[in-house]
C-alpha cells in the first residue's frame, strides 16, 4: 500500500524555458488546493541534493505567471547521474517528508525524476525546453516563446539585410535540436535552413543556392543556422568570400531562452504543471505529462525517452518550394 501522499515537492531543471514559472504557480495552486503540502526545491537536482528546500503556498507564486526564467533556479547535476547521488536525493526527500516531486525540465532532468521514482520517491515529469526535443510529446513548454523571440529578431536582421542587399546567417538555439531554426526559418520565409539533424557540411550546396537566387533576382538572403551547426561568423566569411556577396553572421544565444512567455506556453504550463499534480493524486508515478496528436496524456518516463519520432523532413524540405 503506497504511502499517503502529504507533501510535494517541485523543482526546475536544466535550462530555463519560458513558461517554467507558470508551471510551478499550477502545480503548487493545484496542491495548495488539493489540501497538500508544497516545497519548493531550489536549483533543480543540486539543490536538492545540498538540501536547499523551502516552503510554499498560493501566495509564493504569486505575479510569476508572467514572468521567463524560473523562481526556483535550475542548474545541471552531475551527480544526479551516479547511484550514490540518486539514493542521497531519495534519502534528502524522505528526510524532508517530501512524498513526491514534479520535475520541470527536458530529457536530462527525466533520467534523474525516473531514479528517483526507482529509489522510492514518486516522481512526474512536465516537459519544459525551448529545444521541443522530447520525442514523447509534441510540445515542450518554452518552445513557442522562444520561436517567437527568434522571429522577430529574424524579421529585424532581415529589414537591413534587404536594406543592404545582404546576406545574412542568422544563428538560433538548439545543440542537438533544429525545431527552433526550423519553424522560426519558415515563419521567416528564409532561404536555407541548416540543421544538425539534416545538414552534412557542404557548405557548397549553400554557395550554389545563393548564387542561384541572385541570379533569379534575389536581392538578400536569411540562413537560418542552428547552434549545433554553429560557426555562424566563420562561416560568413567563406559565403561572402565564395559568392562576393556581403554576409554577415547574427547570434541569436540565450535571449531566447529569457522573456515573458507566450500565451500558447503560459496556458500548456497551466495545464500540464495542474496534470502533473493530478496524475499524483491518482496514485500514479514515474510518469511525463505529454501533449500527443491534441491531446494532454502521460506515459512512462523511461518509455517515453526511448520513443523514436521522426524529424518532420517534409516540412523542412518545404524552405525550398516557399522560397523564391
Ligand atoms: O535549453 C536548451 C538549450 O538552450 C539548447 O538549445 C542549448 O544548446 C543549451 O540549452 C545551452 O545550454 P547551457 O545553458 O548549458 O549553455
Amino acid at each position: 500500500m503506497a504511502k499517503e501522499l502529504k507533501t510535494i515537492g517541485v523543482l526546475t531543471s536544466g535550462g530555463d524555458a519560458p513558461g517554467m514559472n507558470a508551471a510551478i504557480r499550477a502545480v503548487v495552486r493545484t496542491a495548495v488546493h488539493a489540501g497538500l503540502n508544497v516545497k519548493g526545491i531550489m536549483r533543480g537536482f543540486s539543490g536538492l541534493l545540498e538540501e536547499e528546500i523551502v516552503d510554499m503556498d498560493a501566495k509564493s507564486v504569486a505575479d510569476i505567471i508572467n514572468r521567463g526564467g524560473t523562481i526556483l533556479y535550475t542548474a545541471r547535476c552531475q551527480e544526479m547521474k551516479t547511484k550514490e547521488g540518486q539514493k542521497k536525493a531519495a534519502d534528502i526527500c524522505r528526510k524532508h517528508d517530501i512524498d513526491a516531486v514534479v520535475v520541470i525540465g527536458g530529457d536530462g532532468s527525466f533520467k534523474g525524476a525516473a531514479e528517483l521514482a526507482e529509489n522510492g520517491i514518486r516522481t512526474i515529469g512536465v516537459p519544459g525546453t525551448i529545444d521541443l526535443d522530447i520525442v514523447c510529446t509534441d510540445y515542450t513548454i518554452g518552445f513557442d516563446t522562444a520561436c517567437n523571440t527568434a522571429v522577430e529578431a529574424i524579421d529585424k536582421v532581415r529589414d537591413t539585410s534587404a536594406s543592404h542587399e545582404r546576406c545574412s546567417i542568422i544563428e538560433v538555439m538548439g545543440r542537438n535540436a533544429g525545431y527552433i531554426a526550423l519553424w522560426s526559418g519558415i515563419a521567416t520565409g528564409s532561404d536555407e535552413i541548416l540543421i544538425p539533424e539534416y545538414y552534412d557540411g557542404d557548405e557548397q550546396v549553400v554557395v550554389d543556392a545563393i548564387i542561384d537566387s541572385r541570379k533569379r533576382g534575389k536581392k538578400h538572403h536569411i540562413i537560418i543556422n542552428a547552434e549545433g551547426i554553429g560557426h555562424s561568423t566563420s562561416m560568413a566569411k567563406r559565403l561572402e568570400a565564395a559568392t562576393g556577396i556581403e554576409t554577415r553572421a547574427t547570434i541569436l544565444g540565450y535571449m531566447q531562452r529569457g522573456g515573458a512567455p507566450s500565451c500558447k506556453d503560459r496556458y500548456f504550463a497551466s495545464i500540464m504543471g495542474s496534470m502533473a499534480v493530478q496524475l499524483l493524486l491518482e496514485g500514479k508515478t514515474n510518469r511525463l505529462v505529454c501533449y500527443q496528436h491534441g491531446d494532454f496524456c502521460d506515459v512512462d518516463i523511461m518509455e517515453g525517452l526511448a520513443m523514436t519520432k521522426p524529424f518532420p523532413e517534409e516540412q523542412f524540405c518545404l524552405t525550398k518550394t516557399l522560397t523564391r
